[in-house]
């Protein structure tokens, strides 16, 4: 059910339009509210509904390519470092801190009222050598993690909205994943680092990330398990983030906006952290077409669980996404293509946020 507060403020905004026009009698309501939106922004709509719309951003393009830029700044509310909060950018050798990068795309988002999603303070992937390659105890291990936490979320004290303490701590069946840190720290790594990054910044919002656990099944049951039980030991937990990358090909997850709901009713946030939807290339009209379905119902998704506060994309444009060098033969998969031009998905996507009532949920 959607719950008041989220629609209340979209009510608000659509009575104060009809208002105005209704003072201008030439013009009836509906063409006016048309009229006032046609040039809305992702970030304006969404607004009205409790939503950050993101994206993530590489250094690279945000420095060098000013219509990135510019598209970043005028649609998005809300940004991830793509690659520049990670360890091994971070602290690429033991104690010596580089937040140059990162400080950059912060500086940025502050500049264009945008929030930050933190990314990320735990991770199993890129790590730097020395630490991958270290003869380390456990106990050293353990101090390790405390310390770069205590940096890194110190460093950004009150400049993060999200922070994706733990990435993808889960295997596919559902069972806790063998890092260096699960295997040193044991399970409770995970509530260790969530109860040093809230000392380090106490207002951030700390959340678990993961892959595939859009649609209800093991992996996503395991997760819902994992942040009851660190809910009732009351570890700090404030969300936990969906990345969503999807592909044509795979359809479209199982009861995605039950299981959103089912950890909101945890009373957590919940967050599409990293939304792609790639395809099998080359492009076709009928291809961007679904694809513009499936970004379409991830949004209703999260716009009728009130608790789902952000749709981020993993870059917005073609021009910069992972996807082609990570799969072979795929991409196409965000919403404006390799030349900044809005591609359908763009479309579905402001719709989706105009018309957010009328729009009924199905599932794929
Ligand atoms: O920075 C080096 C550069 O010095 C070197 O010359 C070049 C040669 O390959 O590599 C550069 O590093 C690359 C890095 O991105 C920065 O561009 C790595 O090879 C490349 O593997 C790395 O890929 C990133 C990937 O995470 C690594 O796991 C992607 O950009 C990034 O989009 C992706 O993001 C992840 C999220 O963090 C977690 N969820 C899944 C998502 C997609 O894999």
């Amino acid at each position: 059910m959607r719950t008041t507060s989220r629609f209340a403020g979209l009510l608000a905004a659509m009575l104060m339009v009809v208002l105005a026009f209704s003072l201008a009698p030439s013009h009836p309501a509906s063409a006016a509210t048309s009229a006032a939106h046609r040039d809305a922004s992702l970030r304006q709509l969404a607004s009205r509904l409790g939503i950050r719309v993101g994206s993530a951003v590489s250094l690279s393009p945000l420095s060098n390519d000013a219509a990135y830029a510019q598209i970043l700044g005028q649609q998005f509310s809300a940004i991830t470092p793509e690659n520049e909060m990670k360890w091994d950018t971070v602290e690429p050798q033991q104690g010596v801190f580089n937040f140059a990068p990162g400080d950059t795309e912060v500086k940025f988002a502050q500049q264009h009222g945008q929030l930050v999603r933190g990314h990320n303070l735990v991770w199993h992937s890129q790590l730097p050598s020395w630490l991958t390659g270290g003869s380390f105890t456990n106990e050293q291990l353990a101090d390790i993690l405390k310390q770069h936490i205590f940096a890194e979320a110190g460093h950004y004290r009150g400049k993060i909205w999200q922070w994706d303490v733990v990435n993808e701590p889960l295997n596919e069946d559902g069972s806790l994943r063998s890092t260096i840190w699960s295997n040193a720290l044991g399970p409770d790594y995970i509530a260790d680092a969530l109860r040093w990054a809230h000392q380090a910044d106490p207002h951030a919002k700390l959340f678990l990330n993961d892959f595939n656990i859009e649609g209800i099944g093991p992996k996503s049951d395991a997760m819902f398990a994992l942040v009851k039980s660190l809910k009732e030991q009351h570890v700090p937990i404030d969300g936990v983030g969906f990345e969503t990358h999807l592909g044509l090909q795979f359809g479209f997850p199982s009861m995605f906006k039950e299981n959103l709901q089912r950890f909101a009713d945890l009373g957590l946030d919940v967050s599409i952290t990293e939304i792609d939807v790639r395809m099998i290339l080359p492009v076709t009209p009928e291809l961007l077409a679904a694809q513009a379905d499936v970004y379409t119902q991830v949004m209703q998704d999260c716009i009728a669980v009130r608790r789902c506060v952000d749709f981020t994309i993993w870059e917005y444009t073609d021009k910069y996404s992972w996807i082609p060098g990570f799969f072979t033969g795929q991409g196409a998969a965000d919403i404006y293509d390799e030349n900044l031009v809005p591609k359908p998905a763009n479309a579905a996507l402001l719709d989706a946020l105009q018309h957010p009532v009328s729009h009924q949920h199905h599932n794929g």
